[in-house]
């Protein structure tokens, strides 16, 4: 597929305007539609990112056979409909994290892209930033030997996004924190590894602040303001273990909300060296000339991520590489987050 490629999206909030802003720097992209059911919301949008075609219903979108990709940035209940429509129709789909509300649902998002055999590349955005790059290529050389040990953090003192609203509404979103942004970091430092195959999980997760609503006191709300008259049903805190075989291990902790102060990095120790990869510093911690050294990376800090990510999707449609998040490697992340519901529900160790 030559030329310009023709891009609809498919949800109009926060990510969908990213969106937007990211394919105005894809060379090889040109956004011509938008979709959102909030008639207001969508023209807003359409003004902003001057996109002339607008859609209440994504079906209409769909059926405009001069539409060859979407992006899907919709609540999570509604990516596995809009992902197996939009292959029905015949396109190609860049489709927002999480995969969709659990790896049942995920498998029939696999099932109908490979009857379209269009491309499925899934937003895994973290693996577009500089860090994670250069920690995975440190990885493949062998500059920390045998990873072994993994550990996330992930930790918002008060961050629990939209109270009341589709995010902490179960059935809306598949779960709260751990399914919302713990997602981001599990694909992360398995895409780091190579570690595709965890084994067993023990987890908990709790819900110790989203309700009663009104307790909840907070600095700012992402996707707010609260709605007292909505649901809160998922988890604002998670914790837990994960094996990979015999390979190697993986201990996280995740909150939407907790009494800790707000901590993000991921960390990775072999038995050559070890990487802490935070939100301003990326240490490696390693040993030269036999003195033990911790050496602080630097990086391009130029990078437009989603850019970076829209643009291999845009090339792996046109057949010059491979989507940069495949919807097999989004089916054992959310394989796993099935299994660490499940674990907590069990109270008990159970399989991936
Ligand atoms: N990659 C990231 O860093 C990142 C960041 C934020 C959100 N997300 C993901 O993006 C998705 C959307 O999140 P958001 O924060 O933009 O939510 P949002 O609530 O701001 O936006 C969702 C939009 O979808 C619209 N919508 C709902 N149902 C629709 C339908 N059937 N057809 C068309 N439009 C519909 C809503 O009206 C709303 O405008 C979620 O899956 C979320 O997990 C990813």
């Amino acid at each position: 597929m030559s030329g310009k490629i023709r891009i609809g999206i498919i949800g109009c909030g926060t990510i969908g305007s990213v969106h937007a802003d990211a394919y105005a720097k894809v060379k090889n992209a040109e956004l011509v539609a938008l979709c959102d059911i909030l008639p207001d919301r969508l023209k807003e949008k359409a003004e902003r990112h001057k996109v002339a075609l607008t859609y209440t219903d994504y079906r209409e979108l769909l059926a405009n056979p001069d539409i060859d990709a979407v992006s899907v940035c919709v609540p999570n209940d509604m990516h596995a409909p809009i992902a197996i429509d939009a292959f029905k129709a015949g396109k190609h789909v860049m489709l927002e994290k999480p995969m969709t509300l659990n790896a049942g649902l995920g498998r029939e998002i696999l099932k109908a892209r490979d009857a379209s055999g269009k491309q499925l590349q899934m937003g895994m955005v973290w693996r577009q930033t500089p860090q994670a790059e250069v920690v995975r290529d440190a990885i493949a050389n062998g500059r920390l030997g045998e990873v072994y040990q993994i550990r996330v953090k992930l930790i918002r003192r008060r961050g629990i996004p939209g109270l009341g609203g589709w995010f902490t509404t179960k059935a809306r979103s598949g779960g709260g924190g751990l399914i919302d942004i713990a997602v981001h970091f599990l694909d992360l430092v398995m895409w780091i590894t190579g570690y595709w195959n965890p084994t067993r999980v023990s987890a908990r997760t709790y819900a110790k602040f989203g309700s009663p609503m009104k307790d909840y006191h907070y600095v700012s709300m992402w996707a707010g303001p609260p709605n007292y008259e909505g649901t809160f049903d998922v988890d604002d805190y998670a914790a837990g273990f994960v094996r990979f075989g015999e390979k190697a291990t993986l201990s996280f902790e995740v909150a939407w909300a907790c009494n800790a102060e707000d901590e993000s990095y991921v960390e990775l120790l072999g038995d050559k060296g070890g990487v802490r990869v935070g939100e301003s510093r990326t240490v490696l911690h390693t040993e030269v000339d036999n003195m033990i050294a911790d050496i602080d990376l630097k990086f391009q800090n130029d990078r437009d991520r989603f850019a970076a990510e829209m643009e291999k999707f845009v090339d792996a449609v046109q057949g010059r590489g491979e989507v940069a998040a495949t919807g097999e490697e989004a089916l054992v992340t959310m394989s796993l987050l099935d299994a660490i519901y499940k674990s907590s529900e069990m109270n008990c160790e159970v399989e991936v």
